[in-house]
């Protein structure tokens, strides 16, 4: 297969500043939504870049569970490489890849733990399979076999079988609270829109167009 070949135009409605919101966060949920209301598979799925003290970039899929004007909220494991890379350097970014609207967005920003009582309140509507997953998985460490793992989830099971599985504690939350959005739009010819909307110090957000 030529790769170089593999190409399409874009033809699926443009952004135009005089369409868009004043506010990024009020412009995001118009497109989450939009997304959410499409054929696209997990919406809410977005890629989150993350890099160590050293400037090592990781980047990996994880899913948005909740959003509001404090920022974007995801859950992990506390002790992974993200939450590692986190901790070292809260600065990262995201980027939704809603490739079915010729869309990206990209949020940088800066990442930070949510509270144990925050995360507790997700943690319990989660499906008992995936509280129990959650104990089971020294994420990012390395593993023998599979064996090893359903092994475990089999212990774990056993052990929580009468009660409610508790929050571990090394399972939680990221708060990415935004410095910067930019909302890309595929155009034809590739002369696509883009559009940054950065926080100045009074709070308020520039909007500036860029070049494709
Ligand atoms: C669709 C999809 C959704 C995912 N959602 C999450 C998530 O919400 N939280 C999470 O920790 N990992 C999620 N993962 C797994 C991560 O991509 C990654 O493998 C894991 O978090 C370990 O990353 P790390 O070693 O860089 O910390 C998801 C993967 C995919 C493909």
């Amino acid at each position: 297969m030529d790769i170089g070949n593999l190409r399409r135009e874009y033809h699926q409605g443009s952004l135009r500043r005089v369409g868009l919101r004043k506010d990024p966060f009020d412009q995001f949920e118009l497109w989450f939504n939009q997304a959410c209301d499409s054929d696209i598979t997990d919406p809410n799925a977005m890629s989150l870049a993350t890099a160590s003290k050293n400037a090592h970039p990781t980047v990996r899929t994880v899913l948005l569970k909740y959003f509001d004007r404090d920022g974007f909220v995801f859950f992990t494991n506390l002790e992974s490489t993200k939450a590692r890379q986190i901790a070292d350097n809260s600065s990262v970014s995201v980027l939704f890849p809603w490739l079915a609207l010729v869309r990206q967005l990209i949020i940088e920003g800066n990442a930070e733990k949510i509270s144990t009582t925050e995360a507790l309140k997700y943690f319990i509507k989660r499906p008992r399979g995936s509280q129990l997953g959650a104990w089971v998985s020294k994420q990012s460490s390395i593993v023998s076999s599979r064996v090893m793992l359903e092994m475990k989830y089999k212990e774990i099971k056993q052990k929580f079988a009468q009660a409610e599985i508790p929050l571990p504690s090394f399972w939680g939350g990221y708060r990415i609270r935004p410095i910067q959005f930019e909302f890309w739009q595929g155009q034809p010819n590739r002369l696509h829109d883009r559009f940054r909307y950065t926080r100045k110090s009074n709070g308020l957000w520039e909007i500036e167009r860029l070049a494709p």
